[in-house]
């Protein structure tokens, strides 16, 4: 059983890995400077596990606070780094805070780790590296597009950062490619908490069904997909964070095959936004109020993942299904709204 440092461990994925990694019988430190997240998420994480983390509220760029914690746990074996501003659409208006937040986070990170002899890193990516990838379901070695943002940017120059890294230190990295996690822990005591109006789409349809927004727009109906609207691979968020478990583990036992690895996390299918819609409708009860809209700039048409490496490589497979996501999401939401 390992001790496991989860940057921004009180976020959304981070605080469902952290349930799945105290779960699994290891132990957490959690460092995040809660930016986007709230302290009180770590009661929700007791509530479910019974056990506390210890919580550190700093910034991971902050160089003496990182070192700190090496100190204090010498026994950390791994790191998880999810700390990130994550809004696309934002990154573009304020690309400095972007390349400020994702890229020094993550240097520093890796600085005070390989100071502190531990070599295990586990990395947030996101299937946005592909853009819209030429061949469907996209695997892991497709080529890497020009990225549509600096949102994007900043999760490929990372994947660049570990690769010169690990090709040049004791660092062995995995980087999890994720498709579009969803949902939230069955049992609603940690969830997505989204700032100001959402960006994406779950956490618009819950909050539309609850009434905090009028209507839901489909962005586009006139794309090549069967229903013309757009199509996404959604992941539950506690399948997720179970991979984060495996990749840990992966690396702590000595099983990767190389000093870098990449793995799509996805579950293979992808739906369109009418079919999440009529999904919701039908698993909750509930009418949702929406309307067709133009396209949205910069989405794609279509992604699926490819998981026959991250199935077959690091043994790990998604097991909850759209149903699940949807009635997970909405149980959340009510509790939000209560
Ligand atoms: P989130 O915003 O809920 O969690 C990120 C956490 O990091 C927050 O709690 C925030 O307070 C903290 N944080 C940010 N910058 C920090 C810093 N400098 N120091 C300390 N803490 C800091 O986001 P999430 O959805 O849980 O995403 C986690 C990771 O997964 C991010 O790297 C994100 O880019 C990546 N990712 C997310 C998605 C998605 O759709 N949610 C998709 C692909 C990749
Ligand atoms: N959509 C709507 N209406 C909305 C919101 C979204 O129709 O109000 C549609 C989008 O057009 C898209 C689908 O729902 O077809 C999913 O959109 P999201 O915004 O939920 O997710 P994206 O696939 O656009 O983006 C996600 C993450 C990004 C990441 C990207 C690629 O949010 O962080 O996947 O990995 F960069």
């Amino acid at each position: 059983m390992s001790k496991i440092l989860v940057t921004g461990g009180t976020g959304y994925i981070g605080s469902h890995t952290v349930v799945e990694l105290l779960n699994a019988g290891h132990e957490a430190v959690i460092i995040d400077n809660l930016s986007n997240s709230e302290a009180a998420v770590l009661d929700g994480i007791e509530q479910i596990t019974g056990k506390r983390p210890p919580f550190y509220q700093e910034d991971v760029r902050n160089r003496t606070a990182v070192q700190g914690i090496f100190t204090d746990h010498p026994d950390i074996s791994a790191v998880i780094h999810f700390a990130a501003f994550k809004a696309v659409g934002e990154s573009v208006m304020k690309p400095l805070a972007y390349y400020g937040n994702n890229l020094d986070s993550t240097i520093n990170l890796l600085e005070c780790m390989l100071a502190a002899n531990v070599p295990f890193f586990v990395f947030s990516s996101s299937c946005t590296v592909y853009g819209q990838p030429d061949e469907l379901p996209v695997s892991e070695s497709a080529p890497i597009k020009q990225a549509e943002s600096p949102y994007g940017n900043t999760k490929q120059m990372c994947e660049d950062i570990l690769r010169n890294v690990a090709a040049a230190t004791e660092l062995q990295a995995i980087s999890l490619r994720y498709f579009n996690p969803v949902g939230a822990h069955e049992s609603a005591l940690i969830g997505e908490l989204p700032r100001g109006v959402p960006n994406n789409l779950m956490p618009f349809i819950t909050q539309t069904a609850i009434g905090k927004r009028e209507k839901l727009t489909v962005f586009g109906d006139d794309y090549n997909t069967p229903d013309g609207s757009g199509v996404r691979d959604y992941i539950h968020v506690v399948d997720l964070a179970k991979a984060h478990v495996k990749a840990c583990e992966r690396l702590i036992a000595g099983d990767n095959k190389k000093s870098i690895e990449f793995f799509n996390l996805g579950t293979g299918r992808g739906y369109s936004v009418l079919e999440v819609i009529r999904a919701f409708e039908r698993v909750n009860g509930v009418k949702l109020n929406y309307v067709i809209g133009p396209r949205r700039a910069g989405d794609i048409e279509k992604v699926y993942a490819d998981t026959s490496l991250s199935n077959n490589e690091l043994g790990w497979k998604a097991e909850l299904g759209l149903d699940e996501m949807v009635a997970s999401a909405w149980k959340w939401e009510q509790r939000l709204g209560s």
